[in-house]
C-alpha cells in the first residue's frame, strides 16, 4: 500500500464499489497498478479508461442525525470521492506517469475528524468564501454583522459555514460524464447574511480526465453577497508524502491583491512583475518561498488572491497549472472566476494526521480557491459579489488531471 489507503478503504471502495473489474482496477494503489511507459495504454485498456460509474456509501452521522454519505465516481481512470458533509471532496485518485495510482487530496477517513479537524479539506466554502474584514458589510444601507473566526476577520462563511453543512446530492450521469450535484439552502439570516440563498454546485467528472464544478445561486427575500468556492488541498506526489516546494507552477495572472497583516486586500492590484508572486514563467512553488518580500512574511508563505488574466470568449480563462516532476502528475485549473487564492499550506503544522496516517506539515499542499476576490464586499474597486434577487449566479472551474 504505497498509498498508505488503509486497506478497510481499499474494501469497501474498490470490493463493495461494485465497478466491475475494469474501473475497480483504478482504485487499487498496490504494485500491480504500476507499469512501465510503454504499457500504459494497455493498462488504460485493460482498466476501461472511459468507462464512468459511481456509487454511493455511508459515511457517518452528525451528532444532530443527520446521515452523510460518500459518493464515489470514476471513469476507469480517475477517482473522485465526495462527501455530502461539506459537498466536500475527499479524495482523488489519479495515476502518476507510470501508471502508479495515489490519492492526491488531503482529508480524513471519518466524519468527526472532518467536523473536529478540517481546514476546509475539499470542501466546497460558502456563502462567502475567504475574508470579509472584521465580518462587517452593507449593502443598501443596511449593516450585517458576520461571526469573527479568523484574528478579527470573518473566514469562510463564519463559524458554521456551507463547508460544515450536509448538502442534498442527486447523481448526475450522462454517456460523457458522471457526478453528483449538491444543494444547499441558506436560510436567511443564517451566519448572520440576509436572503435565503439557494446554492447547487455540480461536480462531474468526464472522459477526459477533467472535474469540473459548476456554481449556481439565487437569493429571496433581500438581497445578498455570495463567493462560493471549492477549498481542496492537493499534494501531486500523494496525500502525506512531504513539502510541495519541488511542485512547479505556471499561474496565468497578471496582478494580486497585497493583503495587510490581517490578511485583508489593502484594495491595490499590484503587478506581479519582479516579485515573488509572478509565476507567468513556470516556477518551483519554493524557489522563492523564503525570500524577505513583506507580503510572504504576512502570509507566512503564498496566501493571497491573484488577479487572473482575460477570459476568452467562452467566458473561461486558463488559470494554472501545477507540475510535480518526479511523479509526473499535473493538474490544469480553467476558471471563469476572476480571481484565485493561491495558499501554500502554511497553517498545516503537523498537530493531526491524514486519511493516510501521516502528519500534515507547514508547505505540505496546496490549495487553488477560484473566487471573486476577498473582502469585496468593502472594497468598492473589486468586482461586485452582490446577487438580488431575480438574478442567478452562475461560475465554473474545471480541473484537470493529466501527466508529462
Ligand atoms: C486562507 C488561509 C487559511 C486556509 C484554511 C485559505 O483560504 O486564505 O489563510 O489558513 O484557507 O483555513
Amino acid at each position: 500500500m504505497p498509498d498508505n489507503l488503509p486497506r478497510r478503504q481499499v474494501l469497501r471502495t474498490a470490493g463493495a464499489l461494485g465497478l466491475g473489474a475494469a474501473a475497480a482496477g483504478a482504485l487499487q494503489t498496490g504494485a500491480d497498478a504500476v507499469g512501465t511507459p510503454d504499457k500504459v495504454a494497455a493498462m488504460d485498456a485493460q482498466r476501461g479508461h472511459g468507462r464512468l460509474d459511481i456509487r454511493k456509501d455511508p459515511f457517518g452521522t452528525t451528532p444532530d442525525g443527520q446521515a452523510v454519505d460518500v459518493y464515489t465516481f470514476t471513469n476507469g481512470r480517475v477517482t473522485i470521492s465526495m462527501l455530502t458533509w461539506g459537498a466536500t471532496i475527499q479524495r482523488v485518485d489519479t495515476p502518476d506517469r507510470r501508471g502508479h495510482t495515489k490519492n492526491i487530496s488531503l482529508g480524513f477517513d471519518n466524519l468527526p475528524d472532518y467536523a473536529a479537524l478540517s481546514p476546509y479539506f475539499g470542501a466546497t466554502v460558502g456563502r462567502y468564501g475567504n475574508r470579509i474584514a472584521k465580518g462587517k458589510f452593507s449593502i443598501d444601507g443596511h449593516a450585517y454583522q458576520i461571526p469573527i473566526n479568523n484574528g478579527e476577520n470573518a473566514l469562510h462563511g463564519g463559524t458554521i459555514g456551507f463547508d460544515k453543512r450536509v448538502w442534498k446530492a442527486k447523481v448526475v450521469q450522462s454517456s460523457s460524464a458522471v457526478g453528483v450535484a449538491f444543494t444547499y439552502v441558506s436560510p436567511d439570516g443564517e451566519m448572520g447574511f440576509p436572503g435565503e440563498l439557494t446554492s447547487k454546485v455540480t461536480y462531474t467528472l468526464d472522459k477526459h480526465d477533467n472535474l469540473r464544478i459548476d456554481y449556481h445561486a439565487t437569493v429571496t427575500g433581500k438581497p445578498t453577497i455570495q463567493n462560493l468556492t471549492n477549498h481542496v488541498y492537493f499534494n501531486l506526489a500523494g496525500e502525506g508524502s512531504g513539502s510541495i516546494d519541488g511542485h512547479i507552477l505556471q499561474l496565468n495572472a497578471p496582478k494580486f491583491t497585497p493583503v495587510d497583516a490581517g490578511l485583508i486586500p489593502t484594495g491595490e492590484l499590484t503587478p506581479v512583475a519582479g516579485t515573488p508572486f509572478d509565476f507567468n514563467q513556470p516556477t518551483a512553488i519554493g524557489a522563492r518561498l523564503r525570500d524577505d518580500h513583506p507580503q510572504l512574511v504576512i502570509g507566512r508563505g503564498y496566501d493571497h488572491n491573484f488577479v487572473l488574466g482575460k477570459a476568452g470568449a467562452d467566458g473561461m480563462r486558463f488559470a494554472a497549472r501545477f507540475w510535480e516532476p518526479a511523479a509526473g502528475r499535473t493538474v490544469t485549473v480553467h476558471t471563469s472566476q476572476p480571481g484565485a487564492q493561491f495558499y501554500s499550506g502554511n497553517f498545516l503544522d503537523g498537530t493531526f494526521q491524514g486519511i493516510g496516517n501521516r502528519a500534515y506539515r507547514q508547505g505540505d499542499a496546496f490549495a487553488f480557491e477560484t473566487q471573486h476576490f476577498p473582502d469585496s464586499p468593502n472594497q468598492p474597486n473589486f468586482p461586485s459579489t452582490v446577487l438580488r434577487p431575480g438574478e442567478v449566479f452562475t461560475s465554473t472551474t474545471v480541473y484537470t488531471f493529466g501527466t508529462k
